[in-house]
């Protein structure tokens, strides 16, 4: 095997996707998968790479060093994917802790034993990590790399912590690291509790489909698998030192992702009442502290290193729809 890649998180929304792209796209890469099976885990999401010759998983804790430090020992690990995370703005509200821990603390272990690990020259450390770290824009502008770090929840401070833990890495130990910065993912396999997953189950159940506030908060939407294709490149062609950010250029407001999944689901799955799924949105409560817009510019990676999002927000949104619907008994099942 020419590396031994060590992906945390794997079993996560981002992390099944990319850990099922690199299994059958590195077949001479052995993979360790990574995680601690969490709520936001699931082993189904990797049913397509289980038997594969190049994979493995085990289950742990960021947070344990005595185990990563025998995993990075035992397995030889040249380079590791960093995606493990408490990933869920809303749980970092109510529990801020669990943030601090495995985010923060989580991110020093595994970062410090493969610093310590003496693996080779090449051997390189990707950390993923988030925009919601630049805090909120106004109506006009585009995050860059050089956008000053505002985080405003608990969630984006506990990741602003762990992005500037690889990045003295870098500059004290001149460790290979380098590290992205995306917006909102959304595709298939993502877990129950967020925005997307959310409207669709809530229609598909004939709920109240609940949307914050007024509705016009806007996020910068990159379908998982564009995503996954933008790590590959930044992990093998990334300066070191360096951090990308990813976006796939389709500002949305809540409201109209809504609004665009509701019209997908009147044509594919018409209401038995004959009404549209729109009349089930609900405006509820605002989130405290939400940021009112996230925009990425995401030219260094295009310029530099040549990606480019290849889906645009509708080609990507039903490709979802079609993927949930197609999975509604596993998807109902797994979600809260
Ligand atoms: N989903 C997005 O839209 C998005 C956007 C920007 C950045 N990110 C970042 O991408 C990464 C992956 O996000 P995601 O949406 O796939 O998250 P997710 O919540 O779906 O998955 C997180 C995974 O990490 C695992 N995990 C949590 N704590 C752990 C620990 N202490 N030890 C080992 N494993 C642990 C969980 O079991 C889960 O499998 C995160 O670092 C997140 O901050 C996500």
């Amino acid at each position: 095997m020419s590396k031994t890649i060590l992906i945390t998180g794997g079993a996560g929304f981002i992390g099944s996707n990319f850990v099922v792209y690199f299994c059958k796209k590195y077949p001479d890469y052995q993979l360790i998968n990574f995680d601690k099976l969490t709520y936001a885990g699931n082993l189904d999401n990797l049913r397509e790479c289980q038997a594969a010759a190049n994979y493995v998983f085990i289950r742990g804790d960021i947070c344990d060093r005595e185990l990563v430090e025998a995993v990075f020992r035992e397995y030889k690990i040249t380079d590791v994917i960093h995606l493990a995370a408490e990933s869920h703005v809303d749980n970092s509200i109510v529990s801020p802790e669990e943030f601090v821990t495995t985010n923060v603390l989580g991110t020093f272990t595994i970062l410090d034993a493969f610093r310590k690990s003496n693996s080779r020259d090449t051997s390189r450390f990707l950390h993923i990590s988030t925009d919601e770290v630049y805090g909120t824009l106004g109506e006009t502008g585009y995050f860059t790399e050089k956008t000053p770090y505002a985080p405003n929840s608990p969630y984006s401070a506990s990741k602003a912590g762990s992005d500037m833990l690889v990045r003295s890495y870098f500059h004290t130990y001149g460790t290979n690291v380098v590290s992205s910065n995306c917006s909102n993912n959304y595709g298939p396999m993502q877990h129950g509790e967020k925005l997307i997953p959310t409207i669709i189950r809530s229609a598909l159940s004939e709920k109240l489909i609940p949307i914050y506030g007024d509705g016009k908060n806007i996020r910068d939407w990159l379908y998982v698998i564009d995503h996954c294709r933008a790590l590959d490149i930044i992990f093998h062609q990334g300066k070191a030192g360096e951090t990308y950010n990813v976006g796939g250029r389709n500002e949305k407001t809540n409201l109209q992702i809504a609004d665009t999944i509701c019209a997908i689901l009147d044509e594919k799955c018409p209401r038995k009442n004959g009404k549209n799924y729109g009349k089930l949105i609900a405006f509820v409560a605002n989130r405290p502290g939400h940021d009112r817009r996230y925009a990425i510019n995401a030219a260094k990676l295009e310029t530099e290193l040549g990606w480019r999002a290849e889906e645009s927000f509708d080609t990507g949104i039903g490709k979802t729809v079609e993927w949930y619907l197609a999975h509604r008994e596993y998807f109902f099942k797994k979600s809260r």
